[in-house]
């Protein structure tokens, strides 16, 4: 397949396209959205203000992003295999489809969700195991022009049940179970249990994966007998540039996760463009993002990024260690896999199953390796580099979030400098800074500074759902005309940008973002905790793990209420958020205006008690001295 234009392969043709994205970026964005298929094209590219904030990326344009993703290459590459499916079961039969058949996939399923009554603008929960109806789903939601919301199937049933209930979903599309390695989880049933306090979900589809019995109500509908009845023709629904196309959920420092907004238009030219450039996408590669589709990194470089860019993309439904801690090599030489992108957590976790793992492969067929989610550690992004790059890949480190809809920093591909731990320049397109907590400019290099990014780009968060407010609160609001990310990062003097990690209260666990005050309030349902504060620590693997401090009322038996507070966490927000310690304590470190000093609590849990700086102003300075030497009661 041709490149186009905007796929940049050298560091001349980047600085040019930087420099014009900031001089221009009107010019910049218009040539580069003008390559994909309108119904009708835009009257003009860019509307923005951040105190709104109001966001608009090709006005009044007019478009439906899955026949950019699908119905465009059926000219001439109807043929080329879309999705590869790779299953659990080591040897299973893998399944593939093309863009042809994937267009009839995609076709029935949307009359599905049509004799569903589903229609323009309804919301449609997704929650899903990795299998490529998950694929098909999302596509068929956008191409009906509803609007999906994806939950991650790892969520309890409290947390989809808080999800489909602040979307007000008509719908849920589930799977009868799931398959992680030797785990299994029977999704139906979890969605049962959800839906109890779900009055707007009409309809449950269920797709027939497990073949396990499951429970079933008036409101299921079969997808294979659904399908049975659905026709192979469907006709994409006409979107304005600005209409919804999905919601994903996120957690941030205070309250509930909020839903992320995403846009049809802008999110669907950044989507491949950034696709095309970080991985360098050419030809018949086979490009693979072991992410779930849970998350936007499954969103944007599983399905949207790489069938716009018509790629080859594979799908693994297992995890890396099963049946052995070889599999993603394994996987990567079975189908000559060219692209492979991953997070750290998972590096972390196959370092330390020993080289001779990846050292048994060759995979000569990578091109690129990519790592995403949290900052990569410099003897996991050396030994990524050696035993799985080979010293021949580029190793792309690539900074984004769920609101940046794509990604912002990063090298593309072989292109520039590559440095260990440092995610690189930004995309042109992307303009960050640093600031000083104060909100000033810091333009001298090697200082940590607050990444912020000053100009809008196309894939751009529009608002949290239902919630404008609390959009312009988080992030638009601590400095002005500024869009903040929660980062700390730091620039080295040829512009790199290395990602320190969040400065707010959310913590990345295994490249996946809680908020403090989530994991608290669930911990405080237990019937004996008075008040709890979690902070994040350093963890080998996870890159950071929860730490719980917990004030009981009174502590009977602590190992059975440490058992009590695991299950109440996974069962209110999911097995992700369950804390890795859990300390008694009988008060906790707090200003005189009430507030948590966090700060102390983090140089506890990491063990650095010597350096708990000023504790003065906490009201009672004896609490530090009781936690750290471990008072209960
Ligand atoms: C947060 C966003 C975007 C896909 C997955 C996570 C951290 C993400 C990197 C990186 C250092 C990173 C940041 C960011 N993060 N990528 N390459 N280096 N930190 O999406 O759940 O929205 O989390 O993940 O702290 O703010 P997310």
């Amino acid at each position: 397949m041709a490149k186009p234009f905007y796929q940049l392969s050298t560091e001349e043709e980047y600085k040019k396209a930087y420099n014009k994205s900031v001089s221009n970026p009107e010019e910049f964005w218009d040539e580069i959205a003008n390559t994909f298929q309108w119904r009708k094209k835009w009257d003009n590219v860019l509307n923005w203000n951040f105190s709104g904030p109001d966001i608009n990326w090709f006005i009044n344009g007019k478009l439906n992003i899955t026949e950019n993703c699908i119905d465009r290459h059926l000219k001439e590459n109807a043929d080329k295999t879309a999705i590869i499916w790779e299953p659990n079961e080591d040897g299973a039969p893998v399944k593939t489809y093309t863009y042809r058949q994937l267009h009839e996939e995609v076709n029935r399923f949307s009359n599905v969700l049509v004799n569903n009554g589903i229609s323009k603008g309804d919301r449609v929960c997704i929650y899903l195991p990795m299998i490529p109806e998950a694929a098909f789903a999302m596509l068929a939601c956008a191409r009906v022009g509803a609007i999906h919301s994806v939950v991650f199937a790892g969520f309890s049933s409290r947390a989809l049940s808080d999800r489909v209930q602040d979307a007000k979903a008509k719908m849920v599309i589930t799977s009868d179970g799931l398959v992680r390695g030797k785990k299994k989880l029977l999704l139906r049933n979890i969605v049962a249990e959800a839906l109890e306090d779900c009055t707007s979900v009409e309809t449950v589809i269920t797709i027939r994966h497990t073949g396990d019995k499951v429970e079933t109500n008036h409101l299921d509908k079969w997808y294979h007998v659904e399908l049975s009845k659905a026709s192979p023709e469907f006709e994409a629904v006409e979107m304005d540039s600005e209409d919804e196309l999905f919601i994903l959920y996120t957690s941030g420092s205070t309250g509930k996760p909020k839903g992320v907004v995403h846009t049809c238009g802008g999110y669907m030219v950044y989507a491949d463009y950034s696709f095309r450039n970080v991985f360098q996408y050419e030809g018949d590669d086979i490009f693979w993002c072991t992410a779930d589709v849970g998350w936007i990194t499954g969103h944007t470089y599983i399905v949207y990024g790489p069938l716009l860019a018509g790629a080859t993309c594979l799908m693994f439904e297992g995890i890396p260690t099963y049946p052995e801690a070889d599999r993603f090599w394994k996987v990567v030489e079975k189908h000559n896999v060219n692209e492979f992108y991953t997070a750290p957590t998972a590096i972390r976790a196959l370092m330390a199953c020993g080289d001779d793992l990846p050292d048994k492969y060759p995979m000569e067929s990578l091109k690129v390796i990519g790592s995403v989610g949290e900052p990569i550690n410099v003897e996991a992004w050396e030994w990524y580099n050696k035993h799985v790059g080979k010293h021949r890949a580029a190793l792309v480190d690539t900074w984004w979030q769920t609101e940046t809809g794509g990604i912002m920093i990063s090298n593309l591909g072989n292109i520039g400098e590559h440095k260990p731990t440092h995610a690189g320049l930004p995309l042109p397109g992307i303009q960050p800074v640093l600031l000083t907590a104060e909100g000033d400019l810091m333009e001298e290099n090697g200082k940590e500074g607050l990444l912020a990014i000053k100009f809008p780009w196309p894939s751009m968060i529009r608002t949290t759902w239902e919630d404008h407010e609390r959009c312009k609160n988080v992030y638009f609001s601590t400095f002005k005309d500024h869009y903040f990310t929660g980062d700390g990062a730091k620039r080295d003097e040829n512009g790199l940008y290395r990602i320190i990690g969040r400065v707010d209260d959310v913590i990345n666990v295994s490249g996946h973002r809680l908020g403090t005050a989530e994991v608290e309030n669930a911990i405080n349902e237990h019937e004996h905790v008075i008040e709890s504060a979690v902070v994040g620590f350093p963890h080998d693997i996870k890159g950071q793990g929860i730490y719980a401090f917990v004030i009981c009322n009174e502590v009977l038996d602590e190992n059975a209420y440490r058992a009590e507070i695991e299950n109440k966490v996974s069962s209110i927000i999911g097995k992700i958020a369950k804390p890795d310690k859990i300390q008694f304590v009988t008060g906790l470190p707090k200003t005189r205006s009430g507030k948590i000093m966090r700060r102390i609590l983090r140089k506890i849990a990491d063990g650095s008690h010597d350096q708990l700086g000023d504790i003065s102003t906490l009201l009672d300075p004896s609490v530090v001295d009781d936690i750290i030497k471990g008072k209960v009661n």
